[in-house]
């Protein structure tokens, strides 16, 4: 058999093994074999939020993007804000991958995102506006499902009640019910206008008389029917089976980055239930939402923030609200989507342990190490203490979570500005022992920091 890493220059290139020597080809024997024959299995690279989402996976996806081929979102939908700033510009990604801002990078939006067609055009049609470029650049999965009006005014009606999540009202929750229901409408129905229409006529039927029960207005199938059909022209020539494409792309030795949305603590089964998202938001979920089996991933990468913040409900056991002051004062920590002041707490490493276990974490990248500046001494939560015992992982049930006291050690802050740091060499003493101990903890390596928002705020290790 040869290597399984093989030193990669073009789809085409000549299969060497780790030291340069050209082997032959097990399949057809040729010395310098130049067909699709090799399956360069480099660097197909999982990228997930190792706490409760908005952990910066945009920024550090933006930076990995320069050596990936193809960005794929696996889950969630346009709950998600992603944000890159570059040359001075933000932009904010809801349903399109962060790849799409980098050229000949083909993004791709997998099964496994739920999808409001109308939503997504108005994005294109902004990015677009800020000079972005989107034709062939972007694949839309035939099998995602789609996002109704119902499922966001269901989403709202629920949150006026009793057990509010604290969601992001953008009808996730109820579009991926559906989809376990198997009641929900997808692209390829979108794609068929009569059978589009026929199909929602029956659901709007239907879930107009649950809006009617919970106090809310009847919506119109006229109306909908045309916004979204409208909506499906315009993306029809993006929809197709994203599986194929992805398979023949790995065929041809493309790389690819599965960008997570949300975080481990979002996640449907492994996160803080019920103050959780609807979809898998952990390493897994790039399998299933993609149709790219587990043996052709690499690596995983986890993004945590040098601390913890969580926007909802739910608990966040390192919570402080003095941190929160310090980083709002700032003008820090805001939510991408909604706007929602994020709440904050200290570095968490029971949980981010935890999440390093779930999602297989390979290599860690730590961002906004710059919010810390000023802060002396810092917190990091090293277990639970409940009801007098001590915990090393996060307890499952949300109430217990709520009642956990983190037991905490202090280290000592730096106290100056470092976001002009390039090297790791160029950080204060007290902030790479920082870093260093709370990847430790998380049990990865480290191989990111990011002390700044921008493209080029960021030390490679
Ligand atoms: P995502 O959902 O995980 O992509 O994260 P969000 O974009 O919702 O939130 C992260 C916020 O932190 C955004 O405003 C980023 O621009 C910002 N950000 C990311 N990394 C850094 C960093 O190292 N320093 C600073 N100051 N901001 C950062
Ligand atoms: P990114 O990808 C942070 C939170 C909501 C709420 C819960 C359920 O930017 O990290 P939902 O609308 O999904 O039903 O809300 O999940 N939430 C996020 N929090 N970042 C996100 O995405 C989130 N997406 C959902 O605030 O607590
Ligand atoms: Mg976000």
């Amino acid at each position: 058999m040869p290597p399984t890493y093989y030193l990669w220059a073009s789809p085409d290139c000549v299969p060497k093994d780790a030291s340069g020597k050209f082997f032959a080809c097990p399949q057809c024997f040729a010395q310098r074999c130049r067909r699709a024959h090799f399956r360069f299995d480099m660097a197909n690279t999982i990228l997930i939020g190792m706490q409760w989402g908005d952990e910066g996976k945009g920024k550090i996806i933006d930076v990995l993007t320069a050596k990936a081929d193809i960005v794929v979102r696996s889950q969630g939908g346009n709950n998600a804000g992603h944000t890159v700033i570059h040359r001075g510009l933000k932009y904010v990604l809801h349903l399109i991958p962060s790849g799409i801002l980098r050229h000949r990078k083909v993004c791709v939006i997998g099964n496994g995102v739920v999808i409001d067609p109308v939503a997504l055009v108005t994005e294109m049609d902004g990015l677009r506006q800020l000079g972005v470029k989107i034709d062939r650049n972007l694949l839309i999965s035939d099998c995602a499902h789609l996002v109704l009006p119902y499922h966001r005014i269901l989403d709202e009606q629920r949150e006026l009640r009793r057990g509010r999540i604290g969601t992001t009202k953008r009808g996730i929750g109820p579009a991926y019910g559906d989809k376990a229901a198997r009641t929900g409408l997808r692209m390829s129905d979108l794609m068929q206008p009569i059978v589009f229409s026929k199909k929602l006529q029956a659901k709007i039927i239907e879930n107009n008389r649950i809006l009617q029960a919970l106090g809310a207005k009847p919506i119109s199938f006229r109306d909908v029917n045309e916004a979204y059909l409208a909506a499906g022209e315009k993306l029809r020539s993006y929809v197709t089976n994203t599986v194929v494409y992805l398979h023949r792309a790995m065929d041809r030795g493309k790389q690819i980055l599965f960008e997570g949305a949300q975080g481990t603590f979002l996640d449907i089964d492994h996160g803080t239930y019920p103050y959780v998202t609807s979809s898998n938001t952990t390493a897994g979920g790039a399998c299933t939402g993609t149709g790219v089996p587990p043996h052709r991933m690499d690596r995983v990468v986890g993004v945590m923030k040098a601390y913890s913040t969580r926007v909802g409900d739910g608990a966040l056991p390192t919570e402080d609200a003095q941190l929160a002051q310090v980083l709002h004062n700032l003008g820090r920590e805001f939510g991408a989507t909604t706007g929602r002041k994020r709440r904050c707490g200290w570095f968490d490493a029971v949980a981010t342990r935890y999440a390093g276990m779930i999602n297989g974490i390979d290599e860690i990248a730590i961002t906004n190490l710059d919010g810390l500046d000023q802060v002396d001494p810092i917190r990091i939560c090293v277990g639970y203490q409940l009801y007098g015992k001590r915990l090393d992982v996060p307890p499952c049930d949300a109430t217990q979570l709520a009642n956990c006291e983190p037991v905490y050690e202090e280290v000592a802050g730096w106290n100056t500005s470092i976001h002009t740091a390039r090297k790791f060499s160029q950080l204060p003493s007290a902030a790479r022992k920082y870093v260093r101990y709370i990847s430790e903890l998380a049990g990865a390596k480290l191989s990111m920091v990011s002390v700044g928002p921008a493209r080029g705020e960021t030390i490679i290790l």
